[in-house]
């Protein structure tokens, strides 16, 4: 069935139609195309519009129809150019002269506008719940290893103690701000587009912000030539998607690095890593690289949309037909991706001891040796060049700032005395990095506490 016989003398070609068609990508928001649809009908009877006889008989076949596609005896025709084709055929095929009433005051355009709104705000929704899963596990690994010493690094060079919780919280903190920016532009999406109609209104008396409340969304866009023309709540939720992906795929490149056999501070579960099909001894991170792979794939999804939109004049032009692809793309990566790194995470093994003896080897106490001719009265400058030396002299003797004898402390310079070990004992150098956002144990303790009350609070 086409909707828009009557202006042409010829069958349309196959090839016209197949290159024309989106049934395809957009069948999976029949739901929401029917909700929609169902709300409007509901108006145009509440505006004396339609009869509530014809929008009865649209209600209980459009619920027929989308209970019969969701159980498997419906199947969706691939022949329809779209969705809203198939299910308005589909609809006037059971009730007749009602079903071609329900399209009054109503385009195509603002009812895809308003299908891939509903269909974003549960897909968000869905992919919030998997965020806010995720930050817990952070939060009880947080909490499991606060006094868990582990190198910092900067330019991949060991640098400062931290523990392995409070870089478990540093992951949380970024994956709560992705839960905010999906909640922010929730704010955006769940706008109601209908009755926008093709690109001018009606001159039909409709109440949009009856199909607004019936369909639980939080306004009505005021310009009907923005309201079929935007996509900026996929661009921007695209672009949510890329930097949750950013920061997947930077914690899949660290769990790919603490699996190695030279760093061997974590391993992943038998079940969460794979083999190789010749060398009998791999066991490969094949999960984060697969995240990490497909940040490329998000990335590009949100390119793509952005293109499409920058050159469009107003208001509805096909090419918006191209905003699905993409935009289901990517919230379907991020949640498989989601899906996989969620259980990795809660099953890997912790090293703690290979983590500690990377972290004893790695002169990151070097600072706070410094520190401690600071505390005697040494100007910074002049300490951070004593035990610069100091450390060239350890690794001079194959030894650490730990071990180090008294003696050559001494002749470095004379304020030293045995107190420096103390200083520079690793537990001792993480104990004292009170400052707020250090990793002292209780401060990182505080810390779970705090994003665990976030997390809760927050919501798309
Ligand atoms: N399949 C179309 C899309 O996704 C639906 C809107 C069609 N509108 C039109 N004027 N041809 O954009």
């Amino acid at each position: 069935m086409k909707l828009w016989k009557g202006r042409f003398s010829k069958e349309v070609s196959d090839i016209t139609n197949d290159f024309n068609a989106s049934i395809g990508t957009d069948a999976r928001m029949i739901r929401e195309d029917i909700t929609g649809s169902i709300a409007h009908a509901t108006m145009l009877a509440d505006c004396g519009i339609i009869t509530p006889e014809d929008r009865d008989a649209i209600t209980d076949g459009l619920r027929a129809i989308l209970a019969e596609v969701e159980d498997g005896r419906l199947p969706i025709d691939e022949k329809a150019e779209d969705v809203h084709t198939f299910v308005e055929g589909e609809l006037t095929k059971r009730v007749g002269d009602a079903g071609k009433r329900l399209h009054t005051a109503r385009s195509r355009n603002d009812q895809v506008a308003l299908d891939v709104r509903l269909y974003l705000r549960g897909q968000t929704a869905a992919l919030d719940a998997l965020l806010k899963k995720l930050i817990g596990t952070l939060c009880d690994m947080g909490e499991a290893y606060a006094d868990a010493v582990m190198a910092g690094y900067t330019h991949l060079q060991r640098a400062q103690p931290v523990s392995f919780g409070h870089y478990m919280l540093a992951y949380g903190e970024m994956l709560l701000r992705d839960r905010q920016r999906l909640a922010d532009c929730v704010k955006r999406m769940n706008i109601n587009p209908l009755g926008a109609c093709a690109l001018a209104g009606t001159t039909y008396p409709t109440d949009r912000f009856e199909t607004a409340r019936l369909l639980g969304m939080d306004g009505v866009s005021r310009n009907s030539l923005d309201a079929v023309s935007d996509r900026d709540f996929i661009i921007e939720l695209s672009a949510a998607l890329s930097i949750v992906m950013v920061h997947l795929s930077r914690f899949s490149e660290e769990i790919i690095l603490w699996c190695s056999t030279e760093f061997g501070y974590i391993e992943l579960d038998d079940a969460f890593a794979t083999g190789s099909s010749i060398m009998p001894q791999k066991k490969n991170p094949d999960i984060p690289e697969l995240v990490r792979g497909k940040a490329g794939r998000v990335f590009g999804d949100l390119t793509t949309i952005l293109t499409v939109m920058k050159g469009l004049p107003l208001a509805y032009n096909k090419d918006m037909q191209e905003d699905k692809d993409c935009v289901f793309d990517a919230v379907d990566t991020v949640k498989a991706c989601l899906t996989a790194f969620i259980p990795m995470l809660e099953t890997m093994t912790v090293k703690t001891g290979r983590m500690r003896a990377g972290a004893a080897a790695g002169f990151i106490n070097a600072t706070d040796c410094a520190d401690y001719l600071v505390g005697k009265g040494i100007p910074f400058r002049d300490a951070y060049a004593v035990t610069g030396a100091l450390v060239a002299r350890c690794i001079e003797l194959g030894t650490t700032l730990e071990a180090l004898p008294l003696d050559e402390y001494q002749k470095a310079c004379d304020r030293f005395d045995e107190g420096v070990y103390t200083a520079v004992g690793l537990e001792k150098c993480l104990a004292d990095r009170r400052s707020y956002g250090g990793p002292a144990k209780e401060n990182v303790l505080a810390m779970a506490q705090a994003l665990r009350g976030d997390n809760e609070n927050t919501g798309a």
